[in-house]
């Protein structure tokens, strides 16, 4: 049998991956699993605050009959308050458990964590790099609603240049489902990368940059919300007081609703911030509150996967 092991990024994955991944967080979901990880540990590790990550981490390893430790805000309570380098802390941290769920504060963080570690590493989010798993569970979100994710109009919309959950996603819509369309709109100094339009280029997939939603919110299907990420401002607040300005118009409100198809989804990796209105969670299109459920099955599917096979 097969072993995922360490989840770093995107391009990692093959399709036959991916469909094991969807297949197997829908048993999740629909039976119970019993305690297909009794015996084992996982370490939570997470330098930078979370809380859907970390929890449905958490508690898809418990449900599994996993066992859990950690270390409260591990930049403030580890021992990189007293220097120790990630690396050191990983070599120590890898003798105690089966896996390491990671969180960092920079881009490569994971990747380095992987090669000094004994057990598979999990990428919970490298600063503004990439967040693999919170991508399995928009695809599988996704695919929920549309079963098929092709021929859709996909808008990922806010701070693009910080966000690594819509770079994992982009990743993995361009390797395997080029055939959409994806959408970037954003205020013009936080748009996409570089690095990933020459990715979707190399695939073929078909994308658009706007600042605003003007002329196409009525065809899209999936409309991808994002907040101006204020942790990756800290040195610059007047730019973030800006960004959040020119977001203003891109905020999803009644008026927005009544334009959207009756289709469409629309999806934010949460936490939110004003760029959905509260008014809005009511609306049958709203999913938000669904994807982040959904985390618990990719990660239920994940661990499984990484730790006893598939
Ligand atoms: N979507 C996401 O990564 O949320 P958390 O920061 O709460 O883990």
């Amino acid at each position: 049998m097969p072993k995922l092991d360490s989840i770093i990024d995107a391009q990692q994955f093959d399709y036959e991956t991916l469909a094991c991944v969807f297949k197997i967080a829908r048993e999740m979901e629909e039976t119970k699993c019993g305690d297909l990880l009794r015996g084992k540990i996982m370490t939570s590790l997470f330098y930078e605050p979370s809380t859907r990550t970390r929890l449905s981490f958490e508690a898809a390893m418990k449900r599994l009959g996993g066992e859990v430790i950690s270390t409260e805000n591990a930049k403030e309570f580890s021992s990189k308050a007293k220097g120790e380098s990630l690396e050191d802390s990983i070599r120590v941290i890898s003798g105690y458990c089966d896996v390491i769920v990671l969180r960092y504060y920079k881009e490569g963080g994971a990747k380095r964590a992987q090669d000094y570690s004994d057990v598979p590493i999990i990428n919970a989010g490298d600063g503004a790099g990439q967040h693999p798993t919170q991508a399995l569970l928009d695809l599988y979100t996704i695919k929920k609603t549309f079963r098929d994710i092709q021929g859709l109009k996909i808008a990922m919309v806010g701070d693009l240049i910080n966000g690594r959950t819509v770079r994992s996603l982009s990743y993995f819509l361009a390797k395997h489902f080029p055939d959409n369309e994806i959408f970037f709109i954003s205020p013009g100094r936080v748009r996409m990368r570089e690095d990933i339009k020459g990715y979707l280029d190399r695939y073929r997939l078909k994308w658009n940059e706007a600042e605003n939603f003007n002329g196409v919110l009525s065809e899209l299907d999936v409309i991808y919300q994002t907040r101006v990420q204020k942790e990756r401002f800290e040195d610059d607040q007047a730019v973030y007081e800006e960004m959040m300005a020119e977001s203003e118009k891109l905020i999803i409100d009644r008026q927005k609703l009544e334009r959207m198809k009756s289709s469409a989804i629309i999806m934010h990796p949460l936490p939110r911030l004003s760029e959905i209105r509260y008014c809005v969670d009511k609306d049958p299109r709203a999913r938000y509150f669904e994807q982040a459920r959904n985390g618990l099955y990719i990660r239920m599917a994940l661990l499984k996967m990484v730790l006893t096979g598939y």
